[in-house]
């Protein structure tokens, strides 16, 4: 009897030992990994993994990644997944989240059970007054597209905005329509096109035949953003001497190649670019094709999920390990990078949201290859433009 609770007991304090040398910290990602919008949630699975094995954590301290399909935009899906993370796999970082319904639809869940929940993508500036546990460290639609409205308003007269009917696109217009009228310019119409399954090839005629200067356009990154422009393309947009602007979202660029020339020439605005001179845009590049091959190109998406990373093991460092969730969301909202890939980033800490440079880009060829070329840093330390507007936290 004696010997066996003594066994007993060694095995236990044996347990104890192996949990205190070595400790793991699970991190639920919720990405879209099939269906039309794979090649988006693919992008962010390799920056993922490509940040891992190239950052440290403390002797014994190791992160779990545990990743979920949520196949696009899902709310319901997304949710599930989310809770299951947190209840079954008690993670203790929530990410991913590329599009807006996604995100909304599991803040309630991260308020619930207080964990921490590192937006990697989605756009929707709302998105973190949802919870007290929710950081953004991609970017809001406000942040290019109120200064691309500023900016397109000081040059053109005229603007058709078309943009995609849910959140961000919501934003889009809405910032755009405020930075243009603003500086003095005319919106002569406006369309919002369905998320699911859309035909761009309508909404660009009726484009064409109202004959504005610009056509403001914001669709999600990937293959939406290749069709839209070979609409644009195909119909002769172009020719009809209709600028195509908007959001960097409409020229990701790994899919300039897709595009083709019809993307020439578009002008857009946003906080990341591939081509981008920085030199740690040109070491995370280098890094990214030794990689995956000389002709694989990260995206805006690949840098979101990078940065979050970056976030996420500052976060289990600064607490060696040991995750309290309050203490988590503490220094996720105080991270700063004066050196990310794209240039220096920081979270506000009164709204949880990224700070961040926007840059005005022109797809251009180099070397033989398209490319978002950045002319020039229009604003520094972007704050959202919608939290300041209508005094949200
Ligand atoms: C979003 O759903 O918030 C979203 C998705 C794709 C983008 C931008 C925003 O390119």
């Amino acid at each position: 009897m004696k010997l066996t609770i003594k066994a007993g007991t060694i095995l236990l304090a044996s347990a104890l030992c192996a949990q205190a040398s070595a400790q793991t910290i699970k991190v639920g990602v919720v990405l879209s990994m099939s269906g039309p919008n794979a090649t988006l949630g693919e992008t962010m699975d390799r920056a993922i993994k490509l940040y891992m094995k190239l950052h440290q954590l403390p002797p014994g301290v190791k992160v779990e990644i545990i990743t979920r399909d949520d196949g696009g935009p899902n709310p319901d899906k997304a949710k599930q997944l989310s809770q299951e993370l947190i209840v079954r796999d008690k993670i203790q970082f929530l990410t991913g989240m590329i599009f807006t319904p996604n995100a909304m639809a599991s803040a309630p869940l991260s308020t619930e059970a207080k964990v921490p929940m590192v937006i990697m993508n989605a756009g929707t500036s709302a998105i973190t007054t949802m919870s007290p546990y929710i950081v953004r460290l991609s970017f809001t639609l406000w942040q290019s597209s109120l200064p691309m409205g500023t900016w397109a308003g000081k040059k053109y007269k005229t603007a058709y905005i078309a943009t995609s009917d849910y959140g961000p696109g919501h934003d889009a217009e809405a910032a755009f329509t405020k930075g243009f009228t603003d500086a003095g310019g005319k919106i002569v119409g406006n369309v919002r096109m369905p998320l699911a399954n859309p035909d761009f090839v309508p909404f660009m005629q009726r484009v064409k035949d109202s004959k504005p200067d610009v056509v403001f356009a914001f669709v999600p990154a990937g293959k939406q953003a290749t069709a839209i422009m070979k609409a644009y393309g195909e119909l002769g947009l172009d020719k009809a001497g209709i600028k195509f602007i908007g959001p960097g979202d409409i020229t990701p660029d790994d899919e300039l190649a897709n595009m083709g020339d019809e993307a020439l020439g578009v002008l857009t605005m946003f906080h990341y670019s591939a081509a981008a001179n920085r030199p740690a845009n040109k070491a995370f590049v280098a890094a990214w094709q030794k990689e995956y091959g000389a002709s694989a190109v990260p995206n805006f998406l690949s840098v979101g999920a990078w940065d979050s990373m970056d976030a996420i093991y500052h976060a289990i460092r600064e607490q060696n390990g040991k995750i309290d969730p309050d203490k988590s969301m503490d220094l996720l909202k105080r991270y700063k990078n004066p050196n990310s890939p794209r240039g220096p980033i920081s979270v506000d800490p009164e709204t949880r949201d990224i700070v961040q440079n926007e840059y005005l880009r022109e797809v251009r060829k180099v070397g033989g290859k398209l490319e978002n070329v950045e002319l020039e840093t229009l604003e520094t330390a972007v704050k959202d433009p919608w939290k300041i507007i209508n005094n949200k936290k």
